[in-house]
């Protein structure tokens, strides 16, 4: 498995697959390399004319090479659509997807490996952003969720890829291969864990994954954990309320990770902090979901995997400021104690908040962490993710997340990270005008607004436990979890915004 870097011709190159990129509506006399016996040029252009093959995104087509001396088995176009090669995020976009179709067909064929050749053109030229989106779309393609399984085990390790180009481009290309690799690593990291069944996924697990990331970064990342007795002296009793009908002890996680060498210049550098919600499991509380809206709630800590996912990176990366991660996680359960509609609530900020749902947990745990990281860390830039509401998959569909923030510079820069990792965000407002939906008759506020623009009550209750306007808050609830496969994004967890949040936060060196 993995993506390496390799160089030659057709005839020269030694794989069981040659997969050729052939952009939209290009002749393939304009795609094939050098080398191309013109017997093979022949099968192409007629198994491409019979399967009306034009280089779209995702097609392709493949023909035996036997009898023809090549090292190759196999020799196959794959499309790579129609970039706009002016476009940094679209560029990005259709080698992602070549990434991901080159996989796929040698998955399909059963083979141990493929030689992609011809990634890039004059105007969509192969460079190290190609070459790392490339990366991500092989590995996020090769990703596999088999723990659970003891029949039907695909046996084949996914098969190895290796990216043709000239010998003296390699270096640069390499750069990009590799930080793929963190940024693929860590996605699939996070769909592990967003994938785990609730029975084993526990706030306790998330604690004991946060430990084992600290351990792996060799000092550069420490963690620290309050569980009920501390959140208690504490005062978060937010948290500690949608904690109250679960046998399992809620658990505030906290990740840091300090730079080795202070940065030039900046004294003390800034400090970034990311927060997840991490609802291990929401069952609504006594505010029962339904079953068909319970179905997916394993899903409902997907925020804090995002964190985790992302952290793991940033000890890869190794950016020279501050970053911390916070998980807020607790199973929201039913119980005898459980938190009952209408009880009032005191949160670390002092707030009281009246309980109008129980469902509504997650602005709940997040409010929390939000005002301790804040007064804790004094961060430069906080940003949450939460699948935080059903509201925000209504409003944007089931792929895109919404972006909240006062900070508009903060909110494009987020948006404009999601474009180029191919993860889609668009911003909602924070519109004031509704918090006067969420008065509460005897506290300072209640958890729920009106179904009218669900998600913005959520990010509105939020913004109540943030002082810095250098917060962004995004609702990962539809993208979290995706219905069905799109090039590298396959069914079931996404890791959705982790390559977001990672190029935001630490761009490449290349990036111009
Ligand atoms: N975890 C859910 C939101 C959710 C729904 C995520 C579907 C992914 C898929 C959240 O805790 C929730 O239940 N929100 C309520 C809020 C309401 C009670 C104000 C919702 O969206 O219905
Ligand atoms: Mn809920
Ligand atoms: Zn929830």
């Amino acid at each position: 498995m993995g993506v390496k870097l390799a160089s030659g011709s057709l005839s020269s190159v030694k794989a069981d697959l040659a997969a050729i990129v052939v952009y939209q509506d290009e002749s393939l006399d304009a795609a094939l390399p050098e080398g191309v016996p013109g017997e093979l040029q022949g099968w192409l252009e007629s198994e491409a004319r019979r399967l009306e093959f034009k280089g779209k995104e995702g097609e392709s087509v493949v023909v035996h090479a036997h009898g023809l001396k090549l090292g190759v088995s196999h020799v196959a176009l794959v499309g790579a659509g129609k970039p706009d090669g002016s476009s940094l995020a679209s560029r990005r976009h259709s080698a992602r997807y070549l990434g991901a179709t080159a996989l796929k067909l040698a998955s399909r064929l059963k083979v141990g490996n493929a030689a992609v050749f011809g990634l890039g053109r004059d105007n969509n030229p192969l460079d190290a952003e190609a070459a790392q989106a490339f990366t991500e779309g092989v590995l996020l393609s090769s990703y596999r969720f088999d723990k659970y399984r003891t029949r039907d085990v695909r046996k084949n390790p996914p098969p190895e890829v290796h990216l043709v180009a000239g010998k003296p481009a390699h270096k640069a290309l390499q750069a990009g291969v590799d930080r793929g690799t963190i940024l693929a690593e860590a996605t699939c990291y996070t769909r592990d864990l967003t994938n785990t069944p609730a029975a084993d996924m526990k706030p306790q697990d998330l604690t004991a994954q946060a430990k084992q990331i600290a351990k792996e970064s060799g000092g550069a990342i420490t963690v620290k954990v309050f569980g009920n007795p501390e959140l208690k002296k504490m005062g978060c009793g937010l948290l500690l309320s949608v904690n109250l009908g679960s046998p399992n002890p809620a658990q505030l996680i906290v990740l840091e990770y300090k730079p080795k060498t202070a940065p030039k210049g900046r004294k003390g550098g800034k400090t970034v902090a990311l927060v997840g919600k991490g609802i291990t499991f929401d069952t609504g509380g006594l505010d029962l979901k339904p079953p068909d809206s319970m179905a997916g709630m394993k899903y409902d800590m997907s925020g804090a995997g995002a964190v985790l996912g992302a952290m793991k990176a940033i000890a890869a990366l190794k950016p020279d400021f501050h970053v911390i991660g916070c998980v807020s996680a607790t199973e929201n359960c039913i119980d005898g104690g459980s938190i009952k509609p209408s009880d009032v609530m005191k949160s670390y900020k002092g707030l009281t908040i009246e309980n109008d749902n129980t469902d509504a947990e997650g602005r709940l745990v997040l409010a929390d962490a939000l005002a301790y990281i804040e007064k804790t860390y004094k961060p430069d830039a906080i940003v949450d993710m939460a699948t935080l509401t059903g509201a925000c998959m209504i409003a944007l569909g089931l792929t895109t997340s919404g972006v909240f923030s006062d900070d508009d510079q903060l909110a494009a820069d987020l948006i404009a990270a999601g474009k180029l990792a191919d993860e889609d965000h668009w911003r909602l407002p924070l519109n004031t005008k509704l918090l006067d939906a969420m008065k509460s008759d005897i506290a300072d506020w209640k958890n729920t607004g009106n179904r009218y623009g669900g998600a913005i009550y959520g990010a509105l209750f939020l913004r109540q436990f943030v002082d810095t306007v250098h917060w962004a808050h995004i609702d990962i609830a539809g993208p979290a979890k995706a219905e069905k496969e799109d090039g590298p994004v396959l069914k079931g967890g996404s890791g959705h915004p982790v390559r977001t949040l990672l190029e935001w936060l630490v761009p490449p060196a290349y990036r111009v």
